[in-house]
């Protein structure tokens, strides 16, 4: 039997990757002001997001989720919000039109801001303070003043996702995502390159395709000229999201209404641990991060605590083993999940157990390595008759240099030219647009 459930009863339970707030009257009047303000999403629209997942489960459909690893406060504009959900719109057209296979979208975006740290302190020359956590906690700046955490912060991460959601929201439903516009949403730097080149081939066949369905009287769905757009966050600083737990008015259960998706990573999944208390109670679809430590029984009894329901649509569990441990780590668990019949959405990171350190010192991943791990995925299983469902990645829409590789290849050198990162490295439009191309090939094979 299972405890009752509370909004707050993460708090009697060990948690990991927080950070020690010195002022912590200040921080519980931050609570209580964000309890009091308007959610970011509705309860319906997190149901939606289920129904969607649940088709991606039973292979009906294909998840691409994508953004930032930390969204910041300094790199916050409306071009580069708009960049990133461009590349992710034409990642999906790609998909879909290329696999003809239906795509599930949602942004690393909109409330990405807190960061689990392999360490609490980072130490240069004989200075050592601590940790970046994220810009809803502290200052990335290497002074002790900016690593103080600071409440006030929350209610700035507060109102600039807002802000980034109703701008997605826009983009989503006012136009700009309407297929009749697929070629304007090249970037402009990806011009000139075989990527670009193949895009507008493919572009152009959609054109054809929608004159042809406007010639027949067919082109008038909805679905043509808006998409569905979700967001998504890794739920780790649970003061902020507890304050966003609201009841449904229209079920009466608890949702966190700071976004549609929230995962667990990899770091905070402990089966008694806070993160796993307060995931098990929301109505959310949720994620979970799998990473190489991870014991098959051990997947099964988390399976249990956030899933008792065997729920096709609420749990993703996001492969993250690293392209030189996929095979030795991933078809053991995948076996045992599908031996004990849970219905999981498994979809593939392939960025976090990529990352290496250049000779530099720039944090770094090898694009190659970044393919050879979604590859892989794909084959394990395609082996075991299993569907693979997604793809989760660090990307955007600026033209960074952050992870070496790529059709128009990144060298070691390079990465200092345009490395904006405030936590790990994300693939730039080009890097992305290839994966998609080589999801897309994958995609349609496996659904031949
Ligand atoms: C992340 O997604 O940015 C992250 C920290 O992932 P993981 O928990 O898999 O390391
Ligand atoms: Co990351």
């Amino acid at each position: 039997m299972s405890q009752p459930w509370s909004p707050e009863s993460w708090r009697s339970k060990p948690i990991q990757q927080q950070p020690v707030y010195p002022d912590t009257a200040r921080l519980a009047e931050v609570e209580q002001t964000l309890a009091g303000f308007p959610p970011l999403v509705f309860a319906g629209e997190a149901r939606e997001l289920r129904r969607q997942f649940s088709e991606v489960t039973q292979g009906r459909a294909f998840l691409l989720q994508g953004g930032d690893c930390a969204e910041s406060f300094l790199e916050f504009s409306a071009a580069k919000i708009r960049d990133t959900f461009k590349v992710l719109l034409q990642m999906a057209v790609v998909m879909t039109f290329a696999a003809g296979c239906p795509v599930v979208k949602v942004g690393r975006m909109a409330g990405q801001f807190a960061k689990p740290r392999s360490s609490g302190e980072e130490t240069i020359g004989d200075v050592t303070l601590p940790a970046y956590r994220g810009d809803i906690v502290n200052g990335i700046g290497f002074d002790a003043a900016s690593r103080v955490p600071d409440p006030g912060r929350l209610l700035q991460a507060y109102h600039q996702a807002t802000a980034t959601l109703n701008l997605l929201r826009a983009f989503a439903q006012g136009g700009f995502a309407d297929l009749h516009e697929v070629h304007k949403w090249n970037l402009d730097f990806i011009a000139n390159s075989a990527l670009a080149e193949r895009y507008s081939q493919l572009a152009d066949r959609i054109d054809e395709t929608l004159a042809f369905m406007r010639a027949c009287g067919l082109d008038t769905a909805p679905q043509l000229r808006e998409v569905s757009f979700f967001t998504a966050h890794e739920a780790l600083l649970l003061n902020y999201e507890e304050a966003f737990v609201r009841r449904d008015s229209l079920t009466g259960d608890w949702y966190d209404c700071s976004a549609h998706m929230l995962w667990i990573g990899d770091r905070t999944r402990q089966l008694d641990g806070a993160h796993v208390e307060f995931l098990r109670g929301v109505g959310n679809p949720i994620g979970v991060k799998v990473g190489p430590s991870m014991d098959p029984d051990e997947l099964i009894r988390l399976i249990d605590i956030l899933n008792p329901d065997n729920d096709p649509g609420r749990l993703n569990l996001i492969v993250r083993m690293g392209a030189d441990k996929v095979e030795a780590n991933f078809p053991r668990l995948l076996r045992k999940v599908k031996q004990e019949g849970k219905q999981v959405l498994w979809s593939s990171d392939p960025m976090h157990g990529n990352t290496i350190k250049a000779s530099s010192g720039y944090k770094t991943r090898d694009f190659a390595q970044i393919l050879r791990e979604v590859r892989q995925f794909f084959d394990v299983h395609q082996a075991e008759g299993t569907y693979a469902g997604g793809i989760h990645i660090e990307m955007t829409g600026q033209n960074v240099t952050e992870c070496i590789g790529g059709a128009r290849p990144i060298t070691e050198d390079a990465l200092s030219d345009r490395y904006h990162t405030h936590c790990d490295p994300r693939m730039n439009a080009d890097q992305s647009l290839e994966l998609a191309f080589m999801i897309a090939e994958t995609l349609k094979q496996v659904r031949r």
